[in-house]
């Protein structure tokens, strides 16, 4: 009887010193942990869908876009595959040039196809306006241009869009086909706290 009570003592001892040193190990080492949301203010998911305007302007004085590099058969490719623009290129509340600004789309652009006219997008949209003033939404997307409606991924953002992640459907409002410039619709639905 008093053997295996000694011998209980031993195994929960063991047992006891065991788990502490486990954990004391854990705690001293660890770059990580895991934490509830609600500690960093994140309440409740919400999906808000944004609409807008975007001018990417290639031509005249002041461009909102332009080509930074190409490949030797860019201009002998019937899709400029290799060109890479960048832009900062306004967004409006509506079409018109003289629309009011509520960001920018700040970013690259790129002929990333050799068979039909399909870029790659990365770029932050940048809001400047209301309660999404100096939050950005990063989209990284496929971009088939001559497409009615083009959806391309949102991955992230920051602000009031930390944890984004949705989508944007872009719909070519007009395109001038002698100078390039484009005013696309974009309807954004992202889920965000
Ligand atoms: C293509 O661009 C190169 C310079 O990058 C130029 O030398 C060449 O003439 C251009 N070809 C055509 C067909 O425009
Ligand atoms: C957006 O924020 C910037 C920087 O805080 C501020 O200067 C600007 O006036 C704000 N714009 C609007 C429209 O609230």
């Amino acid at each position: 009887m008093a053997k295996s009570t000694v011998l209980t003592s031993i195994f929960s001892f063991t047992l006891t010193l065991f788990l502490f040193c486990t954990f004391t190990a854990a705690k001293s080492s660890s770059f990580h942990r895991t934490m509830s949301p609600t500690s960093l203010g994140l309440q409740r998911e919400k999906l808000s869908h944004l609409h807008f305007y975007f001018h990417d302007i290639v031509s005249g004085p002041k461009p909102t876009a332009v080509r930074v590099a190409e490949a030797r058969m860019t201009n002998t490719s019937s899709t400029s595959f290799g060109f890479v623009a960048m832009c900062d290129d306004p967004l409006t509340v509506g079409p018109e040039p003289g629309s009011k600004l509520v960001g920018k789309a700040q970013g690259i652009y790129g002929s990333a196809a050799q068979d039909d006219t399909g870029l790659l997008m990365v770029m932050n949209l940048a809001f400047t306006e209301g309660k999404y003033n100096g939050s950005t939404l990063s989209l990284l997307g496929r971009n088939m241009v001559f497409s009615a409606v083009r959806e391309m991924p949102i991955v992230g953002g920051s602000g009031a869009f930390r944890f984004a992640r949705g989508y944007a459907l872009a719909k070519t409002h007009t395109f001038d086909f002698k100078t390039g410039d484009a005013v696309v619709e974009y309807n954004v639905y992202v889920f965000h706290y």
